[in-house]
């Protein structure tokens, strides 16, 4: 492992996402004993003019989060405020003065430095913010180093990236410019969660390494696959960030076909970062164009009262997207892409009886399970491939309805992850951005997002955006109303997609 001096520079430092998620992984990692305190130096950098402590004061869930009175003192000590706008030469020349400094305390030492910028910032400012850091903010060699000693840059960038294929194809040049792809580090969260984590595993010990799973994972076994997203709360505030993107934007087009690439995918010729990305890439590629009638939108009832949302906003707050990808192993088979803010809690199950589901849930409460309706064959070709390709504990449950009736029921293969957890005891299931915070550091790209790989999501849901953008007015008014989820209409409408 390399080791030296690490300065974190949380760019956006004052804001919701710096404060909510990037602060507290940062703290959790450092109090555990994966950012030592003698190397690292954690900075913030933004526009508020404050003190550090009145940045540590405002750090939401730093004493939540860190229960011993000694983390919490240890945690304040190694944070550092800079204030600064995001395009002065002033601001960014102080904040690499800061820097140094630590760098220098450490250089009675043979250390490297090591800067990894995080840009919890909106993508209207990563342009200025990704010149001033090259222009004033890169690593310095502190001593005579030998090469692979020499230390690095990083930059960190949250989405969105971009609103459609040309915006972030013209984000990605100017990145691009000043950056070269290994230094860049698109974070997509949902490839830090544990489960979609779990589905990289699979690709090589399960899908694709098991006898059983290999042949059943194709058009001729599968008759479609679900991916949900459901919030049971809505835009609480964020309505300002929200509306101008909507749920496309804001779920589907990354969280949701991150997923989507991971079920889809071919075997990546091995785990190694680049192979894994190339196969998605593929995949992203081979997806056919949307069909209107596959297609429905809708807003949930009262989004328009959150106060940071434009009185008249015809934003979707709900999709279902269907994809479907042209090659051998999925021709035909709709991959059904369903997300929903403020939905009311209910399950979307399977309509055709009759039939075996394979769930995986991300959240809440991470698990793997099956449910089966049994006949023996089936039951013989899934009690194997849970086991092999899952390596998890796993109960088989009813099959046969409990009672004096004798028909069959479905039944459920637990594999869930708090079985998992009890035999690795002591094992913390972690939260995705401290898993990526540690992937950065490390140097590993494979759960983030290459940019060729961006280039095909967008290219996915370009015409589909453009469209709502441009008749989201029209379409709505000729909504109907469904009382489950606010009003819903659709392209043209469509409601057996809901
Ligand atoms: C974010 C979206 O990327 O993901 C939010 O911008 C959404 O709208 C959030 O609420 C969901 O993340 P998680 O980890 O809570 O599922």
């Amino acid at each position: 492992a390399e080791t030296g001096c690490l300065s974190i520079i949380v760019l956006g430092a004052s804001g919701d996402l710096a404060k909510e998620k990037t602060f507290p992984a940062l703290f959790h990692l450092y109090c555990q004993g994966f950012l030592p305190p003698s190397e690292v130096h954690i900075l913030g950098y933004a526009r508020t003019k404050i003190s550090d402590d009145e940045l540590r004061n405002r750090i939401a869930g730093l004493t939540d989060i860190l229960i011993e009175p000694a983390d919490i003192f240890s945690v304040r000590e190694a944070v550092k405020y800079v204030s600064g706008s995001y395009d002065s030469a002033e601001g960014f020349q102080l904040l690499d003065k800061e820097i140094a400094m630590h760098e220098i305390s450490k250089s009675s030492q043979e250390v490297s430095s090591r800067r990894l910028f995080y840009l919890a910032l909106p993508p209207s400012v990563y342009p200025p913010v990704y010149r001033m850091i090259r222009k004033y903010c890169m690593n310095k060699y502190i001593k005579y180093f030998p090469a692979d000693l020499s230390g690095w840059t990083r930059v960190v960038v949250e989405k969105p990236f971009g609103k459609d294929l040309d915006s972030a194809e013209l984000l990605g040049s100017q990145i691009g410019e000043l950056f070269d792809e290994p230094q860049i580090y698109r974070i997509d969260h949902y490839l830090g969660k544990e489960l979609v984590q779990n589905l990289v595993i699979n690709i090589s010990s399960g899908r694709f390494a098991n006898r059983f799973f290999l042949p059943l994972w194709n058009c001729d076994n599968i008759d479609n696959v679900r991916i949900v997203f459901r919030e049971d709360f809505g835009t609480e505030g964020h309505g300002g960030y929200f509306d101008e993107y909507g749920i496309i934007r804001d779920i589907i087009q990354n969280h949701l076909l991150q997923v989507f690439c991971l079920v889809a995918m071919e075997k990546p010729v091995s785990l190694k970062p680049e192979h894994i990305r190339d196969e998605k890439v593929k995949v992203l590629q081979s997806v056919l164009p949307i069909k209107d009638e596959e297609v429905v939108l809708g807003q949930y009832e009262g989004y328009r009262d959150d106060v940071t949302v434009p009185d008249h906003s015809n934003t979707p707050t709900f999709a279902t997207v269907i994809l479907r990808i042209h090659n051998e192993r999925w021709e035909g088979i709709p991959f059904i892409l369903k997300a929903g803010k403020a939905l009311k809690k209910g399950r979307y199950t399977c309509e055709k009886q009759g039939r075996n589901e394979f769930v995986i849930r991300l959240q809440p409460s991470e698990a793997m399970y099956m449910k089966l309706t049994m006949s023996y064959d089936q039951s013989y070709c899934f009690y194997e491939c849970c086991f092999h390709v899952c390596r998890l504990s796993f109960m088989l449950q009813h099959v046969k309805q409990p009672g004096l009736e004798m028909s069959a029921v479905q039944s459920e293969l637990d594999l869930s992850v708090m079985r998992l957890g009890q035999r690795y005891q002591g094992v913390m299931i972690r939260e995705a951005y401290e898993r990526l915070v540690l992937d950065t550091i490390r140097g590993d790209q494979q759960h983030f997002v290459r940019r060729d790989e961006l280039k095909a999501a967008w290219k996915i849901f370009t015409p589909l955006l453009h469209r709502i953008d441009n008749e989201a007015d029209e379409l709505s008014a000729k909504a109907g109303y469904v009382q489950t989820h606010g009003y819903i209409w659709a392209l043209p409408p469509h409601r057996n997609l809901l």
